[in-house]
């Protein structure tokens, strides 16, 4: 069938170049998300997915022959329907569709849970197979894909690598322990029996990654991780994407610096292409995006370090401000914390760096103050830490003594310790989490609200 877009129409009667010729003879298809009628005329709203906005189509008695069974139809039905465009430059929407003949592909019924009226966030969840079709899911998944779309342009146009790491691991990258294990679903007395040892769904692709920085330079990998921590908050997911690029060559600075441009480039790019969806996020979800988002992209990116956010959070607590968790040296940075950070303080993105070593990964590079480590976190507003990333221990012997204090199995990191005998370089990398990416380009505050399918501790349905 040829049809056309939606996005198409609008597009062209919005281009002052290319016009829109409205003699042409067109066909849409989509979903009714509303339909009205008199006994003379009726209406469709009618939304194809490859726009934000719905296409109105007036449709007549006189011209439609099956005029009453049309105007029957309930919310939700499915249409084929080919017409002329014509613009109308005084009513509501700029264009309107008045068609001249109308198919029915799939019928729906009158207890369809999509009216049009607001739904709760919250009961969207239980019938996550529909949500899609909503305004706040069309604007949520319109804005993921052109997000991860903007993340390939990036790291293509300065060279770096794809790489698709694994998903089934024997390692154990953060070292945190809380893996999810890979079983058959037989009945093998010995569940090892398939890899010949334990494996576990990947929590990060970085070990992997490495690797490949130590041959192309500057690589990402940009896909899916499990956590089976059981964190039942707005930021948490058992499953979520990461992007992780890893640069040869590169100290902690160097590391910031991607991190940063990459941020700017990203959110550049969905301001740039969804304008309609950002408007209607701004409107309806967090009046205070647009703004936010705008003056990201112009701002540099504070930087403190560890020690620097302890005073800074010493001397808030002083000065009234209640946490729960009590501020000290060597104390994890809480999410509280973070958003005290970013919000108040510094109110935008601050990276924080050089962290106590015995709250980091073991793979971090070693500070010669003996103390602490090249690690680096953003922390953004409303959010908290958005990226987790740092410079790499690529000295061997202090790798090896970083292996032995986290009481992990040398001959598990065999592999990783080669990489620092053959040629071992400086090097950096970080990871991005890609709901929590999605949940700052669009002001939705649960992560359960940008996954497609949610799976957080006690719910995997769908
Ligand atoms: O800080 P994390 O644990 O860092 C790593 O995994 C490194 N190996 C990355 C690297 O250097 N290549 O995780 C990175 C980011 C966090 O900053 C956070 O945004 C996100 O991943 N993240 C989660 N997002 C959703 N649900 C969870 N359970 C998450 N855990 C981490
Ligand atoms: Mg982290």
């Amino acid at each position: 069938m040829i049809r056309t877009q939606i996005k198409e129409i609008y597009r062209s009667i919005q281009s002052t170049d290319t016009g829109f010729d409205s003699n042409n003879i067109i066909t849409v298809a989509g979903w009714a998300r509303s339909i009205r009628s008199s006994s003379a005329v009726g209406f469709i709203e009618l939304n194809d997915g490859s726009f934000f906005k719905n296409l109105q189509i007036v449709f007549e008695n006189e011209k439609i022959e099956n005029y009453n069974i049309i105007a029957s139809q309930n919310v939700g039905t499915s249409f084929v329907i080919t017409g002329k465009i014509i613009i109308t430059p005084n009513s509501k929407q700029p264009f309107e569709m008045n068609a001249e003949k109308i198919e029915i592909e799939g019928t729906s019924t009158p207890d369809y849970l999509l009216q049009k009226k607001r739904h709760s966030p919250e009961f969207l969840r239980e019938i996550a197979h529909l949500r899609p079709r909503t305004n706040l899911y069309s604007a949520v998944f319109k804005i993921r894909s052109v997000a991860a779309y903007a993340i390939h342009k990036f790291f293509n146009e300065r060279n770096f690598v794809y790489i698709h790491t694994p998903i089934i691991t024997t390692s154990d990258c953060e070292g945190a322990g809380d893996m999810f294990r890979v079983i058959t679903d037989s009945n093998n007395k010995n569940q090892e029996e398939f890899f010949g040892r334990k494996a576990y769904l990947t929590v990060s692709g970085q070990l992997n990654v490495e690797c490949f920085a130590m041959a192309f330079s500057n690589v990402y990998t940009f896909g899916p991780t499990f956590r089976a921590e059981k964190s039942n908050t707005p930021r948490h997911a058992a499953e979520f994407w990461m992007i992780e690029p890893e640069i040869a060559f590169a100290d902690l600075t160097d590391d910031m610096d991607l991190a940063q441009d990459c941020i700017v480039f990203i959110t550049n790019h969905v301001l740039q292409n969804c304008e309609e969806e950002i408007d209607f996020l701004n409107q309806f979800v967090d009046s205070g995006l647009l703004s936010r988002l705008e003056k990201i992209v112009n701002s540099e990116f504070a930087r403190i370090t560890y020690t620097e956010a302890i005073e800074i959070l010493e001397n808030a607590k002083k000065s009234g401000q209640n946490f729960e968790y009590p501020i000290k040296w060597g104390m994890d940075i809480q999410t509280e914390h973070e958003r005290y950070l970013a919000e108040q303080k510094f109110n935008g993105p601050v990276f924080v760096i050089n962290y106590p070593a015995e709250i980091k990964s073991f793979y971090m590079r070693r500070n010669d103050d003996g103390k602490t480590v090249a690690a680096m976190d953003l922390l953004i507003p409303g959010i908290g830490e958005l990226i987790g990333g740092s410079q790499r221990e690529e000295r061997y012997d202090k790798l090896i003594e970083a292996i032995q204090k986290n009481n992990l199995k040398e001959e598990d990191y065999n592999w990783y310790l080669d990489l620092r005998k053959f040629g071992g370089t400086k090097h950096a990398g970080f990871g991005i989490g890609f709901e929590r990416l999605i949940m700052y380009l669009t002001g939705v505050s649960n992560i359960r609200d940008v996954c497609a399918f949610p799976r957080t501790t006690g719910n995997a349905e769908f």
